[in-house]
Order: C-alpha cells, then sequence, then structure tokens
C-alpha cells in the first residue's frame, strides 16, 4: 500500500548561508559522527504485512470463516490479574476458544499458561487460527530497566533498541508475543501521571525514541522467534489530557496535532510497527476509539498503515460514557467502522457484531478488513508455523549481561541538574575519595519496589539492588542510614535523627521523590512539590550545615524551587529499574560521568503547566523572543508572564550537566546541494571539545527557530543530537544535517510546506544554547 511522502509542497527553495558565529580557534580531530537518530531498519515489519504471498493466505483462510469466526479474531479479553480498568466479567475461555470466538487474550504470562489457551485454540477450533497474547512490557519484562521518561533523558536511541531486545526475548520466553508498547505520547504536562510512560515533550527526540522501540521489539521481521509484534500507543494525542487529568478530553488544532502530537506515532508506523492501540481521550469531541479521522483518514489513507489496531481497556464500551453512543451496539459499530480492528476487554464485538452485520447496519466488508489486518499480523510473526512457547527453557535468570545493560542504561539515564562548589569543599559530585562518613536519609534510600517504577511487568523487587545497598558495599561502615520519614507521611518524628546523622558525617545525601506508584496510568497529580512531609525534611536536614546531595527519584518533573537554589548538588535519577544502586553509586563515585538530559522541563510551579521548550511566540514576550533572556524591563506590566513566578523552568529541555566540560567552537553553516524546488541539505558543523580531566559523554543539540513564516513558528525546536564521547582534551568535528522536514511546517490550508525565511541556529549542549548562526531559504 501506499506509504506516503507528500513532501512536495515545498515552495520553491534555495538556501543561502546568512551568517554564522565566528570561529574560536581551536586544534581539532575531524571526524564523521554517524547521525541520530538512525535511518529506519529495513526489511520493514511493514514490507511482511503488505506481502503477496501472506495476503493470499489471509483471504484463503478469510474465504472459509463464518461470521461468529471473523468476530472472534476481533475480540480480545483478559485472562490474568493484571487489570488496568473495570472488568466484571466472568468468560470461560476454555469453551469459547474452540468455537474460535477469541482472537487475543492478554495478562496471561508463563509458557505453561500461554500453552493452555494456544493449544485449544489451535488443535481444537476449527481454522486453527493461533491466538495473540499481549502483555503490558513497558521498561522491560523481567529484566528491568529505567521507566521510559529515563530512557529517554538518555538521548540514546540504541540502549533503547537494546532494552526492548532484552524485553521482547523475555516476553517471547514467557509466552508474550505482543506487547502494550511503545507509548510514544508527547506529554508537556507534568501533572498528567502517564508522562513516566513517554519520551517526554518532544517530537523530535520522541520520533527517535520511537524508531528504537520498534526495532527493539520486532527487529525489523516479525517472524523471528524471538520478536514480538509492538503496539503503538496511544493514538492519538492522549498526552495532551486537559489539565493533565489521566482519561481527560484533548483539544486541538489540526496544526498543533500533525506538528507536535503525530510525529512519534508516524515514526513508529513508519519503523514497521504492526499494531497500534487508539486512545482513551476524545480529540475535539469525538473519542480516539471512533474517530474516523485519526484512525481511518490518517492512519490508514494517509500513512498506508497495514497492521491492526486494537482499542484500549475497555474503550469501546467507554464510547457510551462518553456520549456518543446510546447504547452497547452503537458503540461497536461506531468502533469498528472507525477503524478499531479488534475490542480490548469490553466484550461488544463479541456480543453486539453479529446482529449489527445481519441488520445491514455494519457491512461485511468493514468485519473482513479488521479481520485481514489481525491476521495479517498473525501470519506475519509466524504463529501459524509455531504457535507455542518452549515450556523447557531453564527458568529466568538474571544474567551479568542483562544487568549490565540495565545498570548501563540507568546510568545513561541520570541526569546532573546541579553540581555547585561548596566553600571549603568544592564540588560535591562526584563524591570525594577521603569521605569519612556520609549520611544518607530518606524514604526512597533503601526501597527495592519503588526502584521498579510504574509497569513492572514481569519485574522482582527481590533481584533490586538499592542506593543504600550498593552505597554500603562501596563504604561500608561509613555510610549510616537514617529514613527521616515516608514518602508521604506528615509525621516528623523521624527527623531529629536524620539531622543529627547528618551533622555527625562529613557529606549528606538526601533520596527523595515520589512513590513508582504515583506515576502512571489513573495517577496525575495536582501538585508536582515532593509528597508528604519530604520538603521539610530537606530543610531541616540542609539547615545542619552539612553539603548535600539530593537524589531525585520520579517519573515526571518534581517541582523542586527551593533545592535548585539551597542544594548544591541534584542528580535526577528518575525510577532506575533493577540496577538502581548500583548504577547510582558508580555516578555518584564519579565511576561513571554522567550525561543525560532532561526530555521534560521541570517547572518552578505546577501553575506553569503545561510547560515546554518549543512555545509559539506571543505579541508580548517576556524577554528575548527566542528565550535567550529573561525580562529586560521588569517595571512592565503588559507582558505574556505570571505576576507571581517565573515563566522559565527550573531546568529547561536539553538540560544535563557531566564531570567534564565541553567547549563548542568553529560553528559553519553550510548549504550542499539542492534545486530551486527543493530545501536540499544544511549541514550545521560545530568542534565540540572536552576541556576537562575526565573522559565524558556529551549530547551536542541542535536548535532551530523559523523566524517569520505564515504561521507562528515555535521559539526553539530541537531539529538534532549527537552524543559523542570525548576523551580529556578531545576534540571532535559534528555534523548536523537539515533537510526538509527539519524546516517544514503545517500552513493555514494543513499542507505541509517550507517556507522561504530566515532560521535561527542554536548549537549546544542543552537548549540554553548560544545562537550560532542563521540561514535563509529564498522564493
Ligand atoms: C492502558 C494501556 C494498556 C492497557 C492494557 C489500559 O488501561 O491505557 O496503556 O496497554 O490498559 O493493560
Amino acid at each position: 500500500m501506499n506509504r506516503s511522502h507528500r513532501h512536495s509542497i515545498a515552495s520553491a527553495a534555495l538556501v543561502l548561508l546568512l551568517g554564522c558565529s565566528p570561529a574560536i580557534a581551536g586544534l581539532t580531530r575531524k571526524h564523521k559522527v554517524s547521525p541520530t537518530p538512525a535511518p529506519p531498519a529495513t526489511p520493514h515489519a511493514s514490507s511482511q504485512l503488505e506481502d503477496k504471498k501472506l495476503n493470499e493466505r489471509v483471504d484463503a483462510l478469510l474465504a472459509q470463516m463464518t461470521l461468529p469466526e471473523k468476530i472472534g479474531q476481533l475480540s480480545q479479553f483478559t485472562a490474568g490479574s493484571t487489570i488496568t480498568g473495570p472488568t466484571g466479567q466472568k468468560l470461560d475461555f476454555d469453551a469459547m476458544l474452540p468455537k474460535g470466538e477469541i482472537g487475543s487474550l492478554f495478562n496471561v504470562t508463563g509458557a505453561k499458561e500461554t500453552n493452555h489457551y494456544q493449544h485449544i485454540a489451535v488443535e481444537q477450533s476449527r481454522l486453527h487460527i493461533p491466538l495473540l497474547f499481549g502483555l503490558d512490557v513497558i521498561h522491560g519484562h523481567r529484566t528491568t530497566f529505567p521507566v521510559p521518561l529515563a530512557m529517554a533523558a538518555s538521548f540514546d536511541p540504541d540502549i533503547v533498541q537494546q532494552a526492548c531486545r532484552v524485553a521482547g526475548t523475555e516476553a517471547r520466553q514467557d509466552g508474550i508475543n505482543w506487547v502494550f508498547s511503545p507509548m510514544v505520547d508527547i506529554s508537556r504536562d507534568a501533572r498528567w501521571g502517564r508522562i513516566v510512560e513517554s519520551a517526554g515533550e518532544d517530537p523530535y527526540l520522541g520520533s527517535a525514541i520511537a524508531r528504537a522501540y520498534i526495532r527493539g521489539y520486532q527487529q525489523g521481521d516479525l517472524s523471528k522467534s524471538d520478536s514480538v509484534a509492538a503496539s503503538v500507543k496511544h493514538f492519538a494525542a492522549y498526552g495532551a489530557a486537559e489539565a493533565g487529568r489521566d482519561y481527560n478530553t484533548t483539544d486541538m488544532s489540526e496544526i498543533r496535532l500533525r506538528q507536535v502530537y503525530l510525529p512519534p506515532y508516524k515514526a513508529a508506523v513508519d519503523e514497521g510497527a504492526a499494531t497500534v492501540m487508539s486512545a482513551f481521550n476524545a480529540l475535539n469531541g469525538v473519542p480516539e476509539t471512533a474517530n474516523p479521522f485519526t484512525l481511518t483518514k490518517i492512519l490508514r489513507k494517509e500513512w498506508g498503515f497495514d497492521g491492526m489496531v486494537v482499542s484500549d481497556y475497555g474503550a469501546v464500551g467507554e464510547l457510551m460514557k462518553h456520549g456518543i453512543a446510546g447504547d452497547g451496539a452503537t458503540a461497536a459499530q461506531k468502533a469498528l467502522t472507525a477503524g478499531v480492528d479488534m475490542d480490548m476487554e469490553s466484550n461488544l464485538y463479541h456480543s453486539r457484531l453479529a446482529g449489527l452485520v445481519e441488520s445491514g447496519k455494519v457491512p461485511m466488508s468493514v468485519v473482513d478488513e479488521a479481520v485481514r489486518r489481525v491476521l495479517r499480523v498473525k501470519f506475519a510473526m509466524g504463529l501459524f508455523e509455531h504457535p507455542y512457547t518452549d515450556e523447557n527453557l531453564p527458568p529466568y535468570q538474571p544474567t551479568p549481561e542483562k544487568r549490565g545493560l540495565a545498570k548501563k542504561a540507568a546510568e545513561e539515564s541520570f541526569v546532573l541538574l546541579k553540581n555547585e562548589a561548596v566553600p571549603g569543599t568544592g564540588r560535591l559530585l562526584p563524591l570525594a575519595s577521603d569521605l569519612k562518613s556520609v549520611a544518607l536519609i530518606g524514604p526512597l534510600a533503601d526501597d527495592a519496589e519503588d526502584m521498579i517504577g510504574s509497569w513492572g511487568a514481569q519485574g522482582d523487587a527481590a533481584n533490586t539492588k538499592t542506593l543504600r545497598g550498593a552505597l554500603a558495599d562501596k563504604l561500608g561502615t561509613k555510610l549510616t542510614y537514617v529514613k527521616g520519614t515516608d514518602i508521604l507521611s506528615t509525621d516528623s518524628s523521624g527527623f531529629a535523627a536524620a539531622v543529627a546523622a547528618a551533622k555527625n558525617a562529613d557529606l549528606v545525601i538526601l533520596a527523595l521523590g515520589e512513590a513508582g506508584s504515583m506515576t502512571g496510568e489513573a495517577s496525575s497529580r495536582a501538585h508536582l512539590t515532593l509528597p508528604g512531609n519530604q520538603q521539610q525534611l530537606m530543610q531541616a536536614v540542609t539547615a545542619a550545615g552539612k553539603p548535600v546531595v539530593l537524589v531525585l527519584f520520579d517519573g515526571r518533573p518534581t517541582a523542586i524551587p527551593w533545592a535548585a537554589t539551597h542544594v548544591p548538588a541534584i542528580l535526577e535519577a528518575w525510577f532506575p529499574g533493577v540496577e538502581a544502586g548500583t548504577a547510582l553509586v558508580s555516578v555518584l563515585t564519579g565511576e561513571v560521568n554522567p550525561a543525560g538530559k532532561l526530555p521534560v522541563e521541570f517547572p518552578y510551579s505546577v501553575g506553569q503547566e503545561p510547560l515546554y521548550l518549543a512555545q509559539l511566540p506571543t505579541g508580548r514576550p517576556a524577554g528575548d523572543a527566542d528565550l535567550s533572556h529573561p525580562p529586560t524591563n521588569s517595571e512592565e506590566k503588559y507582558l505574556s508572564r505570571y505576576i507571581d513566578a517565573p515563566n522559565a523552568p527550573v531546568y529547561p529541555f536539553g538540560w544535563g550537566l557531566s564531570y567534564a566540560q565541553f567547549t563548542y567552537s568553529n560553528v559553519k553553516i553550510e548549504h550542499t546541494g539542492g534545486t530551486s524546488k527543493d530545501v536540499g541539505e544544511i549541514t550545521v558543523g560545530v568542534d565540540v571539545k572536552n576541556i576537562s580531566s575526565v573522559p565524558g559523554v556529551e549530547v551536542a543539540q541542535l536548535y532551530l527557530h523559523n523566524t517569520v513564516a505564515s504561521v507562528s513558528q515555535p521559539v526553539r525546536e530541537l531539529k538534532g543530537f549527537h552524543r559523542i564521547f570525548l576523551q580529556p582534551g578531545e576534540s571532535q568535528h559534528v555534523e548536523f544535517k537539515l533537510h526538509f522536514d527539519d524546516l517544514a511546517f503545517y500552513n493555514v490550508d494543513v499542507q505541509r510546506v517550507v517556507e522561504p525565511g530566515t532560521f535561527d541556529v542554536y548549537v549546544g549542549g542543552s537548549s540554553k544554547a548560544d545562537k550560532a548562526g542563521s540561514f535563509s531559504v529564498l522564493e
């Protein structure tokens, strides 16, 4: 089918170099760095779904199917205890399967357990159609990796891909052939609990990470015995739920939808994602479970998606609560005709579709198309040939290789937010080797359960090393641990012991933050401060006068303006997974140099939300329109700003320090090639140098600002990044390549265009990068 690449609306364009910052002296060793994100892998799973022979098999099978058997393929039920919504139905799967009434089960894990159902489906049903077994494998299956938001902070699609490979292999050994991941919803509101499952606020980073997930799970070949089908969710724009409240409505212009929210889904579909999950929310009044605009017009027709769409949990039934269907039959009719092929858990396709087809309300052709989409995935996965899972595999072992990867992923995900010199002590991190005593204080210091974060799949807290455990291994009797308080407690009776421990120590490490269960589905928060009385604990301990390092655990940006001012060193740890403690110790001690960058902005206060870098300009900007400087005239009232809080975040997008120091020099902007009909290629080259005495990784970032266009464009947008390793004194030449897609936007006719105009370029180690120069696109 057609995969559209509609780039041809570009206005006749000629790119000219306008100017760039003066070259700064510096010896450089020039070598090219391969661009991240990597180009899509080939062959694609999508080409497997398009395969002629495969589709002939699908049609041949379809021709033999009765209506109840077809409806069976479109029906999915939860068969396990992990539920994420109301269930209430007690179905007898052993009796339904021989009749071909089920296409997929989810939440059942284990080779033996899944084989039980698969044997019935394959051996006792008339057409022997195998089942898909789905599960929320979100950040690892048995080996728990950092939560997805943390993985995105690595700015390292490769490690995301590797983690998904491990997760996919483990899931497959447990009988799971379909993972409900990746969640690629752009998330710009820290109140939304599901921000933890996302790659954050930015469509460019989000798209790179989305592609990596698909490559890791599907390996470009669904038929491999250790590939799992991915489910890109939640289509679409679930992350823009109003007020950050889960399941809430979403309302936005088509321009914003296409420019900001759709790109990561599109990237995943282009990478060959086999399935897509529709979202719970309504978009502009139409619930996504019954939205032909997104599911049919965009996904199927514009993007040429040949895989299948599954509803979210019970969402077909929820169309009645949304108020767009008066009864279950209408809900089923609306969902199926809009493009939801499989009904997850609402039981309405199973119970109502036959009647709808018989009464002529749903044409058989619509049912057939949905069944085709389900069968295509099953054939492409080779399930007809290999439906079962080997039950004799050795039990799961958290091998050193897997744990090593989980540790590396966690180390890459940590973001050093602050590391200031303390008088008489110098920078607190990495920890000085001659410390005689360290006090570790806080409710997250020795909490294995919460290191897993939300959606733990089959992850086991018993395998998890805490910060206390790992620090004790390193420091032995030099370490004192005091909990101080509980995550949500208001009881301050433990403060005195914490303050006493702080007074007796050379240095204090505070381990504070959220519980893992405070993020994820149905975990929106109206407050973004540290929960319980942890803020008071932090202030009491800091007042003891000893140098303090804050290690922050959370699944969203926490509002920490006080800590940002009063605590000299802050390490954002997220929920790091099974190797939490060991990874933290290697970064705290400097064995590993932190390099993570924020994929979301950290607010000063909840009132700033939704908060994100790529804001549109206003007519009354407070400060420079491009965010280079804060407001210049504090007397001026009539500006776009708060009277009681800054506009700026406490820590901006892309922010993250290192124990090394990097300089950027010799920026060159070149237009290489291109025609009058197309933008061609713009190359932004820069030399990045490690001027410190320790090796380190830097994530070099490029931002653009389209200064004048027919539709206002964001003040800064990420358009490229490179993760580079530099030895002390080493310099690398980094090149960013910009093409049509990087310059294009949607105009008022919702056409993707590049207009003549000037683009400012910013290159550096965060979104606060200095302007490096600009280039123009002429008529
Ligand atoms: C969530 C999905 C998840 C599904 C199945 C829903 O409540 O929104 O993300 O995949 O449950 O567990």
